[in-house]
């Protein structure tokens, strides 16, 4: 049976990717490879079949670990999202950033060259999954991003990824590795961990807590359901040109204060559907018949906090035939859904690490907790 190395697959694009691989390729089994930090839940790959997936816990910087499991499994492809993945937590501290982002991929790297190029020459392939901040931040009239849009990273997250796809696309120019790279616009979807905007506002709703919205909540992000993205990632390791770099994004384009009252909206029309949620979330404005969004709290702006990010996906959909099946009325439904139908799963993360570490954050930061 084919194995491929999944790094981060236990965090939230990861466990995506790894139940979208053991459906959509039956024969193929997976070794995921995860520190299980803060944002890697093991539970979160529960019900898998175990005949066909073998989960590792250690560290992408630890090559000896890396260099056993990629020769003992026969490993002929990586697919690489171990990473620190919310610029907040780069701003308040970037050092685990270097490390993970920058030293871990370089260390794969190395594995993967002495593995592939030395000692068993053959087909490989390694997939980097960066994501669009590289490219730095737009105004509202500027074009979208294009795979040779020069890089202005703007956070030490976006500048530790940046460093990451230069050493990978190094690999390919210099020793000949068979890389490819796809930066990708921001996901949502089941699995993300409650620190990122989406699920944050959502699990805040439900507490009846504020929904802070950094700045004047003008900033664009381009949002994209998270199982369209590991598809997107399957097609680029299936038939992507060697070297090759693919922008993936959702075409869909919010201001951050109109996603919320979107999905606020959602939420209020899901309590009025269905009585019974008011019982559970008894502090969520729409259990008394209320509206989510009278929670909206504009707080202190994130530092440096990029305006725009908008991808022009033309060379994906052009070359390899991708284009997002989830409309962002279908993800976000399916979204909300998840989240209420996984509250046990919601409340673990909630109640342990999250709660404690981030809401001491914000509220040095002057957030509402
Ligand atoms: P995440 O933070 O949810 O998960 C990261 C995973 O990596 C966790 O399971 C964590 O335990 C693991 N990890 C961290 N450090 C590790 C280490 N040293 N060794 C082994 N495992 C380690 O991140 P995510 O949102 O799933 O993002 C996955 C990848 O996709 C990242 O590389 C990120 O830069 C990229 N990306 C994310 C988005 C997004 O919107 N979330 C968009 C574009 C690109
Ligand atoms: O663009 C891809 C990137 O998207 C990925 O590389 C990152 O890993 C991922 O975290 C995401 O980065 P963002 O910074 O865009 O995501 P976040 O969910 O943190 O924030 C989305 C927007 O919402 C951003 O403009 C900041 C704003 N925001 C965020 C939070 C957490 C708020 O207004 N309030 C909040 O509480």
């Amino acid at each position: 049976m084919p194995e491929i190395l999944v790094t981060g697959g236990a965090g939230f694009i990861g466990v995506n990717f790894v139940r979208h691989w053991l459906t959509a390729r039956p024969g193929d089994r997976v070794v995921v490879l995860d520190a299980l930090t803060y944002a890697g839940n093991r539970e979160s790959l529960a019900g898998l079949d175990e005949d066909r997936l073998e989960f590792v816990h250690g560290d992408i910087r630890d090559g000896d670990l890396v260099s056993r499991l990629v020769r003992e499994r026969a490993i002929r492809t990586i697919v690489h999202f171990a990473a620190e993945s919310h610029v907040d937590r780069s701003i308040l501290g970037p050092d685990a950033f270097i490390e993970t982002n920058i030293v871990g991929t370089h260390e794969l790297l190395k594995v993967a060259r002495a593995c592939w190029l030395t000692d068993h020459p053959g087909p490989h392939r390694f997939h980097h999954v960066s994501t669009d901040e590289v490219y730095g931040s737009l105004e509202p009239s500027d074009p979208a991003f294009r795979e040779d849009t020069p890089y202005a990273p703007n956070s030490p997250y976006a500048a530790s990824k940046a460093a990451s796809d230069h050493l990978v696309r190094a690999y390919h120019h210099t020793y000949g590795l068979d890389v490819t790279t796809s930066n990708c616009s921001n996901n949502y979807g089941p699995f993300q961990f409650p620190e990122k905007l989406i699920p944050l506002v959502l699990m805040n709703m439900l507490a009846g807590k504020p929904l802070p919205i950094y700045g004047d909540g003008s900033n664009v992000r381009d949002w994209l359901y998270v199982e369209d993205h590991c598809r997107g990632i399957a097609l680029i390791i299936e038939k992507g040109e060697s070297g090759r770099v693919y922008n993936i994004g959702g075409l869909n384009e919010q201001r951050n204060i109109d996603l919320v009252r979107t999905l606020c909206g959602v939420v209020d029309a899901r309590f009025q559907r269905d009585p019974s949620l008011a019982a559970l979330h008894p502090a969520c404005p729409a259990a008394k018949g209320g509206r989510c969004d009278s929670l909206i709290t504009f707080v202190k702006d994130r530092p440096g906090h990029d305006r725009r990010y908008a991808i022009d996906a033309g060379r994906i959909e052009k070359e390899l035939g991708f284009r997002p099946r989830e409309s962002f009325q279908s993800g976000l439904a399916k979204t909300v859904d998840w989240y209420l139908g996984h509250q046990e799963w919601c409340r673990r993360i909630a109640d342990g690490r999250y709660r404690e570490w981030i809401e001491r954050q914000y509220a040095s930061a002057g957030r509402p907790a």
